[in-house]
């Protein structure tokens, strides 16, 4: 797919593109449903895991996050599906829309256009169409605001309003020094200070990070993983708090030696998360170096997106520091050619 928006140009730009898709969307109604699935692959599909947790975490409707063909076998048409593609052309997808049509399930689409745009058409389904012109992961304000102004998540209104105060008080992510999230990082002798996304970007460049959250951070962990590897070319790990406490913790008996944690966290977390964090660093990361980044703003939407836009910044930061071109993913582009979608 052809971008004529750089991926670095859309991080700097995340909370104008997150307030041009609620400006848009302001008179949309949520949808009437018991349970959604969204269904969606990478960059698209990080939209409707993020809706989940915040399903998860608010109430209000019970939300699927699905990526993989067709979709799950206990579906059986009482639920309703929102296929989000960008490109609208992602097989596994466009299978999950031939699955919901095969079961009479209702359905909907979020896209730029393709194919899922056709099939949206030709079957009368409800269709969100979006800018044309970004890297899929780029766009994902485009894509998770329409999502969310679809789901009645609980208090989702007041959610979208902060977030979108949140996101656009930070300025321009990506210009190094800019407020765009709060971090510290310690390394094992103790030294700390805050750090923007150049300084993250530094203390990660040539190391593996291991990228933690709790809750619905854990998705925002994930989504730092992904634009580490689609951004910056580089490889991550991500795991969620308290599950790791349970395995991955153990691994840390002899971790690769040039492991650096990323902990994504919360202000004001419940005492069980802050102490759990507390424990975790000093039973498993004693010789690591932890960097710290705190989630801004009040509603879980507002802060869980102030760390993916520090997030995005540092994989752009990263990318520089790499030597490397955030927007181009050849590899994705050869394997859809090969599979011929
Ligand atoms: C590319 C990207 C990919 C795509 C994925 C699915 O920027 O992030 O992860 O999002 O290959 O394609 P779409 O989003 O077009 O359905």
């Amino acid at each position: 797919m052809t971008a004529t928006n750089s991926v670095e140009t859309d991080v700097s730009r995340f909370g104008a593109l997150f307030a041009a898709a609620a400006a848009a969307g302001e008179a949309a109604q949520p949808l009437v449903a018991g349970g959604v699935i969204v269904a969606g692959m990478g960059g698209s599909g990080i939209a409707g895991r993020l809706a989940q947790a915040l399903a998860e975490r608010c109430g209000g409707l019970h939300v699927h996050a699905w990526s993989d063909y067709g979709l799950p076998a206990w579906a059986d048409g009482s639920e309703q599906l929102i296929a989000i593609s960008y490109s609208g052309n992602t097989a596994e997808t466009l299978s999950g829309v031939e699955r919901a049509i095969e079961l009479d399930c209702k359905w909907e689409a979020i896209t730029t256009g393709g194919r899922l745009a056709a099939l949206a058409r030709e079957h009368g389904a409800r269709l969100i169409t979006i800018e044309p012109g970004h890297q899929p992961r780029a766009a994902l304000p485009l894509l998770l605001v329409p999502l969310l102004r679809r789901l009645p998540i609980s208090g989702i209104a007041a959610q979208l309003a902060e977030t979108g105060d949140v996101l656009g008080a930070a300025g321009a992510a990506g210009d190094g020094e800019s407020p765009v999230g709060a971090a510290t990082a310690a390394s094992p002798d103790g030294d700390s200070g805050a750090s923007g996304p150049v300084a993250i970007a530094v203390q990660l460049a040539g190391k593996l990070p291991f990228i933690y959250g709790a809750g619905g951070l854990a998705t925002v962990a994930y989504r730092w993983r992904c634009q580490i590897a689609e951004n910056a070319k580089q490889l991550a790990v991500h795991h969620a708090l308290p599950e790791l406490d349970h395995n991955e913790i153990v691994g840390w008996a002899a971790p690769p030696p040039n492991a650096v944690v990323v902990a994504l966290r919360e202000p004001d977390e419940p005492k069980a998360v802050a102490t759990r964090w507390e424990a975790t660093r000093a039973a498993a990361w004693r010789d690591v170096t932890v960097i710290e980044c705190r989630a801004r703003g009040e509603s879980p939407l507002a802060r869980w997106l102030s760390l993916v836009q520090l997030g995005d910044a540092v994989s752009v930061e990263l990318a520089r520091l790499n030597g490397v071109e955030p927007t181009p993913v050849a590899v994705i582009e050869e394997l859809k050619r090969m599979l011929e979608e």
